[in-house]
């Protein structure tokens, strides 16, 4: 019986063991399905982000319950933004806030203002959205200056830019 019981412990801590080297192991990059800039368009409107948005280069309607701050997404200067960083900003903005605007402007005891979408929004609609975003990051042109690729296919590059 005693056996018993020490090998039941041993077996449950082996599996404890490798549950937490999954965890490690599942940090890497994630790899969503390509999304549709269209529709992300759409659901940028529908879904109300274009009340405390405006995205450089978008037509958009103006909005109909105006947030406390209007964040402009999308640049035409500075490097693209990755695709890990926008995925990380829409399901979690308070992680790292925008660096556009001063942090009292956008976040209260280091919250984010934006409204969480956890809750409301499919894996369908977020990757329309970024879709949509990404292509509205377009990189400025600066002749001799070499921009970091990337690309969220690939584990390495979207690694070196964490947000
Ligand atoms: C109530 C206002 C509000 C709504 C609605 C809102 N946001 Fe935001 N959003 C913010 C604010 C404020 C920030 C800046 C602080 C931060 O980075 O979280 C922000 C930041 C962002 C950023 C990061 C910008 C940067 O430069 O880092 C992205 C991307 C974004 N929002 C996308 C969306 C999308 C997509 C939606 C709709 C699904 C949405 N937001 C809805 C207020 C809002």
């Amino acid at each position: 019986m005693r056996s018993l019981i020490v090998s039941l412990v041993s077996i449950f801590c082996l599996l404890c063991v490798s549950a937490c080297e999954q965890v490690e192991q599942r940090q890497g990059a994630i790899h969503l399905p390509e999304g549709d800039a269209n529709k992300g368009a759409e659901h940028f409107v529908s879904l109300g982000c274009v009340n405390c948005h405006q995205v450089v280069g978008a037509e958009l309607p103006d909005p109909v319950n105006a947030g406390p701050v209007r964040v402009l997404l999308g640049s035409k200067t500075g490097r693209a933004m990755s695709y890990n960083t926008l995925v990380t900003s829409i399901v979690n903005p308070s992680h790292k806030l925008s660096t556009r605007y001063s942090k009292d402007k956008v976040s209260q005891a280091g919250q984010s203002l934006m409204t969480s979408y956890n809750d409301v929004l499919t894996v369908t609609q977020l990757t329309d959205l970024v879709a949509f975003l990404q292509a509205h990051y377009v990189k400025a042109e600066r002749p001799g200056y070499k921009y970091p690729v990337y690309s969220y296919k690939s584990d390495s590059e979207s690694e070196s830019d964490e947000p």
